[in-house]
């Protein structure tokens, strides 16, 4: 049997994904294989894709972080599931391909009643910002905080699970994501026109508890000063480096995959030094995953139970199948959208949101 698989053969823009038909991978013992429904496409894919990201692949490789699917076939020595059980996965690459075989202790199920593409937004956004909130932050109710990017993925993300966490939320995001960010219950402040540390101390006082910052680089040291004395900044990406058109332009030249840590590094340094008692966490969805794999499950379990109980809405931006991911490279680089674009199995692309 033949099946579709988007490859990345060369570090660069959109152009550097190809689309090639193969042989369908079988699965090694104590793997599962999964046909994929839905993949999710997000920053760091397209980071992996220019090559800087610290988890990029050797080349060629296929992309996609997240991914929902279902059981397809059974590698020798495995057991205790079943074929057409649907089950979530992050195997941080390899998701843009109509077939993946993983191992079987990656797969966490998911109840069949979802949508794969609402489910799979969970995968990456929802467990980032859950595992942010409450194991990074430990928020507690009535506690403010500050989101950046609040209209992005992990940053509706965040909005939706501290309402639930009823935390007082300031949301930064351009001025066409302030209508989400008030509808997920932030208070939005335009980055682009107003000075959001200067803002916050207006609006609060003295400052939030928490900030989360995914925008990375000397941002961090700007969201440091929107703390109270004691707060904490959790920083967890590095979209500064990303934005002005540079990741649609495949830029050539050496790629530099620690920078951005080394970075990280001198702030969390410089919250313990300085004072005020505003620490500055790091937070990494692999890194935690690969310490504490049973939390990741439990966290994705929990998640996927809230989504049953409709008490979280992830926001699809845009759905595009397989073959069309260079386009979904392309929106993501060039425009940005609010919500989460993925990738379906489906011929057709749907839209149901705005992007
Ligand atoms: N550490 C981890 O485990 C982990 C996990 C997931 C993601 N990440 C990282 O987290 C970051 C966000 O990912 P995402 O998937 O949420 O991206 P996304 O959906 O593209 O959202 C990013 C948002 O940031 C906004 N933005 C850009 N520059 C900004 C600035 N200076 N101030 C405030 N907002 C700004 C954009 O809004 P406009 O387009 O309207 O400007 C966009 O809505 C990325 O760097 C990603 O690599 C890290």
């Amino acid at each position: 049997m033949r099946h579709t698989r988007i490859i990345v053969t060369r570090y660069g823009g959109p152009d550097a994904l190809t689309v090639v038909e193969e042989e369908c991978p079988e699965p090694r013992e104590g793997e599962v294989r999964v046909r994929v429904l839905a993949a999710g496409v997000g920053l760091p894919d397209l980071m992996m894709r220019e090559g800087f990201h610290p988890e990029t692949p050797p080349l060629p490789f296929t992309p996609g972080w997240d991914l929902v699917g279902v059981v397809d076939r059974l590698g020798p020595g495995v057991s205790g599931i079943e074929p057409d059980q649907t089950v979530a996965a992050l195997p941080i690459s390899g998701g843009y391909a109509e077939f993946v075989c993983l191992p079987q202790r990656e797969l966490v199920p998911v109840p069949s009643e979802l949508d794969a593409a609402e489910a799979v937004s969970l995968v990456l956004n929802y467990v980032t910002a859950y595992q942010m909130l409450h194991h990074s932050a430990k928020v507690s109710k009535g506690q403010r905080v500050l989101v950046h990017g609040a209209a992005g993925g992990v940053g509706s993300a965040l909005l939706q699970l501290g309402r639930l966490d009823g935390l007082e939320m300031y949301g930064t995001c351009s001025s066409r994501g302030a209508r989400t960010v008030f509808d997920l219950g932030g208070l939005p402040i335009d980055y682009r026109e107003t000075d959001f540390v200067e803002e916050i101390h207006r609006l609060t006082g003295e400052g939030v508890d928490v900030v989360f910052d995914g925008i990375g680089g000397t941002h961090i040291w700007r969201s440091r000063k929107a703390l109270r004395a004691g707060g904490r900044v959790v920083a967890y990406g590095l979209t500064a480096s990303l934005f002005g058109g540079r990741l649609a332009s495949g830029r050539p030249g050496r790629r530099n995959r620690s920078h951005g840590l080394a970075i990280f590094g001198l702030y969390i340094a410089g919250g313990w030094l300085l004072p005020g008692r505003k620490r500055v966490v790091p937070y990494s969805i692999q890194w935690l995953k690969r310490l504490k794999p049973t939390l990741f499950r439990q966290d994705l379990i929990a998640l996927f139970d809230l989504l049953r109980q409709k008490k979280i809405k992830p926001i699809i931006a845009r759905r595009f199948p397989l073959a069309e991911a260079r386009r979904a490279h392309e929106l993501l680089g060039k425009e940005g959208v609010t919500g989460k674009i993925v990738l379906t199995r489906s011929a057709s692309s749907l839209e149901s949101g705005t992007a």
